[in-house]
């Protein structure tokens, strides 16, 4: 039987972090929508101690989607934050406050100039007072992978015997390896096993390195239960662990991760591009699963192997995530068997070798001039020749 993995979605608080995708409360009504559509478990919608703005969007989305989904908004380890997440999330069903402070040497010593005892204990009466408002609550310790071990257990071990129920690890400026990160979870994993409560380990990764996916992946192999992830990979600097590529990593490859997601695949495709016109921020081209070339094949050979069986290039299908068709760029190099058949789905049948090469010359001629050939280009191509028959 499969694990299942919660997904926590935090386009709306760490994706909106990035300059030019801040959204106004329609918006994000819009979006999480789109998420309870996607089937995440839990919303992660603003920072409401931020602004008024922020405070009433993320009570727009409580109210909106608060009976589907979890909700959680973040608050610093201070009073007055944990207050504006309580007011704007305690409507939804399963409300979340979300705490963070730092546990690596430099946030203690440089951000907040106290003893580590000290800012340990800034965080344990910020659970103490959040779980005096609501059962659950989630407790990160921010840059954890570059903290010093001993110091992050101590922190960890007491917030949850203050009431932490979920405790999330984030590689906040993304410097952590994937064996490294993985191990670190494994070590906490097993620590939390020898505790009397029981607690949802969760990690959240970022891009930095371009290596946030795998770090995620890695962790849920060292035993985590719970990811953070945002569509598009959008969100602070180099971005988030890319919610489209863990969802279909675990799918792909669920016989090796032995896990699995609620998240609606098909719904993936439309999520992005409702963030891409929500944002005016687009995905670059080559960007796995939602990018726009992710399905398009355009090497002659590749096409050729496809066309005998899609399986020679597809790992899975593109209508899996919620794109039409697998689609065949054609080239100069894409050769007559890629061409005979896009110019089959125009409508082309050649009356004989002669016709079909009189097409496939014009063709050639084409992608020579264009470079990629589409297959607007092919109809014409075909309706052009079929005129010009006498
Ligand atoms: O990157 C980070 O550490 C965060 C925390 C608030 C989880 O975004
Ligand atoms: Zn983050």
């Amino acid at each position: 039987m499969s694990r299942k993995i919660i997904v926590l979605d935090t386009t709306l608080r760490d994706g909106e972090q990035v300059p030019g995708a801040k959204l106004n409360a329609v918006q994000k009504v819009e979006f999480a929508r789109q998420l309870e559509r996607l089937k995440v478990d839990i919303v992660e919608a603003g920072f409401p101690a931020s602004s008024r703005g922020d405070f009433e969007s993320v009570q727009a989305v409580t109210r909106a989607v608060g009976r589907q989904m979890s909700v959680t908004a973040l608050a610093r380890a201070v009073k007055s934050d944990i207050d504006a997440v309580y007011e704007s999330i305690k409507e939804a069903d399963q409300p979340l406050i979300h705490i963070v402070l730092g546990t690596s040497n430099i946030h203690v010593e440089k951000k907040f100039n106290r003893s580590k005892d000290a800012v340990m204990e800034m965080g344990v009466e910020a659970v103490r007072y959040a779980k005096s408002l609501l059962p659950l609550v989630q407790y990160s310790t921010e840059d954890a992978s570059r903290s010093d071990f001993d110091y992050l257990w101590r922190t960890i071990e007491a917030v949850v015997k203050a009431g932490a129920t979920m405790i999330n690890v984030p590689d906040t400026v993304g410097y952590a390896e994937p064996h490294e990160f993985g191990e670190l979870i494994r070590r906490i994993n097993e620590r939390l096993k020898n505790l009397d409560e029981r607690v949802i380990l969760s990690v959240h990764c970022h891009n930095d390195l371009g290596l946030a996916t795998a770090n995620t992946l890695s962790a849920i192999r060292g035993g985590a239960d719970k990811v953070e992830v945002t569509v598009n990979g959008l969100g602070e600097r180099a971005g988030n662990t890319s919610l489209e590529e863990v969802v279909m990593a675990l799918k792909v490859r669920e016989a090796l991760f032995g896990c699995s997601t609620n998240v609606r695949t098909t719904e993936l495709l439309p999520t992005s591009k409702l963030l891409t016109h929500l944002t005016g921020l687009d995905v670059q081209v080559n960007k796995a699963i939602t990018g726009e070339n992710a399905f398009a094949h355009s090497s002659g050979i590749h096409q050729d192997g496809l066309l005998k069986d899609k399986r020679v290039y597809e790992i899975m299908s593109p209508e899996e995530v919620g794109a039409e068709s697998m689609e065949l760029v054609l080239t100069a190099r894409s050769g007559r068997h890629a061409f005979k058949h896009a110019a089959a789905r125009m409508g082309f049948e050649p009356k004989d070798d002669a016709d079909f090469e009189a097409l496939f010359e014009k063709f050639l001629a084409l992608a020579d001039a264009r470079k990629e050939v589409y297959d607007h280009d092919v109809f014409a191509l075909v309706n052009g020749h079929r005129e010009a028959q006498p």
